[in-house]
C-alpha cells in the first residue's frame, strides 16, 4: 500500500519503521518539512515528504500529531482523499487546550474528521 504518515514523533516514526518492514511504500511528514526528517527516513526506510504529499497518499493516511495541531493540516487534500484515514491522536486538554466540541460530547476522532 501507499501510506502517508503525518507526524514523525513517537507514534509516527515507530509505525513508519514497522510498515516499511512489511513492504509498504511509506511517506512521512512533520511540521518542519522533509529536510528535518533525514535521520528518521534513514532509520525507517520511509520517504520524507511535505504534509501535503503525505495527505495525498493513495491507500492509507495515519495522523499522529497532537490534537491542537489538527487545525493546521491541509483540509482540502484530506477531505478529497479516497484513502482510509486513521487518527492515532488523543485529546489532552492540558496539552491541546480546551476543544469545546469534544468537551461537549463529540469523540476525539469525530472532531478530527469534522
Ligand atoms: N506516545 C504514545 O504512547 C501515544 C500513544 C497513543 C496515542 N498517542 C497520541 O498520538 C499523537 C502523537 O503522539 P506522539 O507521542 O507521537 O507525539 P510527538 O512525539 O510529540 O510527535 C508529534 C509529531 O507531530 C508533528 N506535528 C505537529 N504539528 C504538525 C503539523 N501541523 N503538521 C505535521 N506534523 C505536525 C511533529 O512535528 P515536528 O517535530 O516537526 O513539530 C511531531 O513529529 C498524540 O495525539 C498522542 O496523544 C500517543
Amino acid at each position: 500500500m501507499e501510506i502517508g504518515i503525518i507526524g514523525s514523533g513517537n507514534i509516527g516514526s515507530t509505525l513508519a519503521g514497522y510498515l516499511t518492514a512489511l513492504g509498504h511504500q511509506v511517506m512521512i511528514a512533520n511540521s518542519r518539512g522533509p529536510k528535518s526528517l533525514g535521520d528518521i527516513a534513514a532509520k525507517t526506510g520511509a520517504t520524507a515528504v511535505t504534509t501535503e504529499a503525505a495527505a495525498g497518499a493513495e491507500d492509507l493516511i495515519i495522523i499522529a500529531i497532537p490534537n491542537k495541531a489538527i487545525v493546521n493540516l491541509p483540509k482540502e487534500i484530506l477531505s478529497a482523499s479516497k484513502a482510509t484515514i486513521v487518527d492515532a491522536g488523543n485529546y489532552y486538554p492540558s496539552r491541546d487546550g480546551q476543544i469545546d466540541d469534544i468537551q461537549g460530547g463529540l469523540t476525539d476522532s469525530e472532531w478530527v474528521a469534522k
